[in-house]
């Protein structure tokens, strides 16, 4: 009686498909916090060993999806539309960091981070559009990055990718107006998460600098620089997140966290001014 009731809420909730919903990330808070206002989640993550948190909640329905793998972004796809019928809102939350210096790092590296961060979100967007342009209504959410407001040294890639995203996000915002879908620009500050962890994983697989060898500890502390103590935690940015995704009419920016008040001023500083704080802080 209580799971049908429950089934027959969720017919007419708002439908929500997260990518890297892993446990301890921004996604999996932002599953958590659609969840609570009554959404029906799709929590996706490259393995479902790394959502169980969510796995015994009725509210969500896990999934595994790559977003490098056109087969995986398709076999989820039919497996939403088959159960539920329609994706009203897609969340690409799915990220890599990526750090080094530019004059350094391998082309493979820059590769998978824009491949992830960029072309990943966009074999998202692309799959889902078609049926939310035939419901006429929609939203897309991309999740980017507070950095591209002030770009600084050694995570020129990443920051790269993300200020992509942003473009990107901006175009599709005036392209998809007329078909009735809203694009938002999701801008996290410094939010605890796992990307400090798995930044530095993928960090010790970099080669050895040579010309920047010298600045090896302020390269390597560009990995966690966003999980300091301070860092907000990911529940109360996706809560957050999740009220001005939700709204009739959602922004079309919508940035928190720590860090991201300091980086909008960051950003019409004058060039010389923002290079010296940037030059301060990562040591170069
Ligand atoms: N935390 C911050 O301070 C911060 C600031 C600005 C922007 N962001 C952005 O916020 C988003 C979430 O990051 P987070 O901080 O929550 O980091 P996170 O904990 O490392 O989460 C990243 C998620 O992306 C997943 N992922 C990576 N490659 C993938 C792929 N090919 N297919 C599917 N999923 C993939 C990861 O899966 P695995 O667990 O399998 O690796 C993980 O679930 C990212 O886009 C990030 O750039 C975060």
């Amino acid at each position: 009686m209580e799971a049908c009731a429950r089934e027959s809420a969720l017919a007419s909730s708002p439908v929500v498909l997260i990518t890297g919903c892993t446990e301890g990330g921004i996604g999996s808070a932002l599953a958590r916090a659609f969840a609570a206002e009554k959404c029906a989640v799709v929590a996706t993550s490259r393995s479902l060993s790394s959502m169980t948190n969510l796995k015994d909640d009725p509210h969500f329905f896990l999934l595994e999806l790559d977003v490098l793998s056109d087969e995986s972004v398709n076999h989820v796809l039919s497996k939403v539309l088959e159960r539920f019928g329609r994706i009203d809102i897609l969340v690409n939350n799915a990220g890599v960091h990526c750090v080094g210096p530019l004059a350094e790092l391998p082309l493979s590296a820059i590769q998978r981070t824009f491949d992830t961060n960029v072309y990943g979100g966009m074999r998202l967007i692309q799959a889902v559009i078609p049926q939310m342009v035939c419901r006429k209504m929609g939203k897309i959410v991309n999740v980017g990055s507070v950095t591209v407001m002030a770009p600084g040294p050694w995570a020129g890639a990443y920051t790269a990718s993300k200020a992509a995203l942003h473009a990107l996000t901006d175009t599709l915002r005036l392209e998809l107006r007329p078909f009735g879908i809203d694009v938002i620009n999701v801008v996290p500050g410094a939010v605890r998460s796992n990307i400090g962890n798995s930044a530095l994983a993928t960090y010790s697989r970099m080669p050895e600098w040579k010309l920047y060898k010298q600045y090896e500890s302020a390269i390597c502390q560009r990995a966690t620089l966003s999980q300091g103590s301070k860092s907000t935690p990911a529940d109360e940015f996706a809560r957050k997140t999740v009220a001005a995704i939700l709204k009739k009419n959602p922004p079309a920016w919508f940035s928190y966290g720590r860090y991201s008040i300091l980086m909008r001023i960051m950003y019409y500083l004058p060039i010389f001014v923002r290079d010296f704080f940037l030059r301060l802080a990562m040591k170069c």
